[in-house]
């Protein structure tokens, strides 16, 4: 199988890559390193992209920003981050691979557990994460030719514990490894419009 990965070189996106690539052909795809490059907040940026790479089997993203700050100090710039960035930039990647994907192909979208368990400071995230997943279950129905998406929502890895543990009191953090387990069951089984759940 060929698949595409954007945000490879992330925590998220190299246990996740380092588990694909057993077995198939992967793509790694960064913003600033990679096999090769995508600003995911650019539509032109993605068409190149995707021109560049030819016919592919599997879409898969571990990528997208989000701001956290006060919710009553949060700017329109704040919020744009993430609706640009994680959420239309997760958007815009899923339509722009449908033409390239092979019949029966698949995309695997990335949320997180705020979407279900908020934090201080979260409100954006909480926000953009519930949308992906609405989209995912959505565009489930509409895509053509066999396609699947799936998104994976894990809660916080053990590998971002020394920068995030002040802001998630209480819960139990998953190794990538994990993580990646679940984008191996989208990208390789059978499921579509599914939320996989990765919690401690
Ligand atoms: N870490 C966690 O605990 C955790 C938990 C749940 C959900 N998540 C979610 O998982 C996703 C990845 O998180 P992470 O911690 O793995 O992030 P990370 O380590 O900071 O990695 C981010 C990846 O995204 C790429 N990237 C950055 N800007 C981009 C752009 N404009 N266009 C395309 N790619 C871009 C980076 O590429 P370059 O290296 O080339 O710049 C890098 O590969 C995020 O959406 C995050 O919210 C993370």
């Amino acid at each position: 199988m060929k698949i595409v990965i954007v945000g490879a070189s992330g925590t998220v996106g190299s246990a996740v890559t380092a588990l694909l690539a057993q077995d198939h052909q992967v793509i790694r795809v960064g913003h600033r390193q990679g096999d090769a490059l995508v600003d995911m907040t650019d539509s032109a940026s993605i068409a190149a992209l995707f021109d560049g790479i030819g016919r592919f089997d599997a879409l898969v993203v571990a990528s997208g920003n989000v701001a956290f700050a006060p919710f009553p100090e949060m700017t329109d710039e704040q919020w744009q981050t993430g609706l640009e960035s994680k959420l239309m930039g997760q958007i815009r990647l899923t339509r722009a691979a449908i033409p390239h994907l092979n019949d029966g192909g698949s995309i695997t979208l990335i949320s997180g557990i705020l979407s279900e368990e908020p934090i201080n400071w979260g409100v954006s995230a909480s926000t953009i994460n519930g949308a992906i997943e609405h989209f995912v279950r959505a565009a489930a129905c509409e895509l053509p030719r066999g396609l699947r998406i799936n998104v994976v929502s894990p809660t916080v890895l053990t590998e971002s514990m020394d920068k995030y543990a002040d802001f998630f009191p209480g819960f139990v953090p998953v190794p990538a490894a994990r993580v990646a387990q679940a984008y191996k069951k989208s990208v390789l089984g059978v499921q579509s419009g599914q939320v996989f759940r990765v919690n401690g």
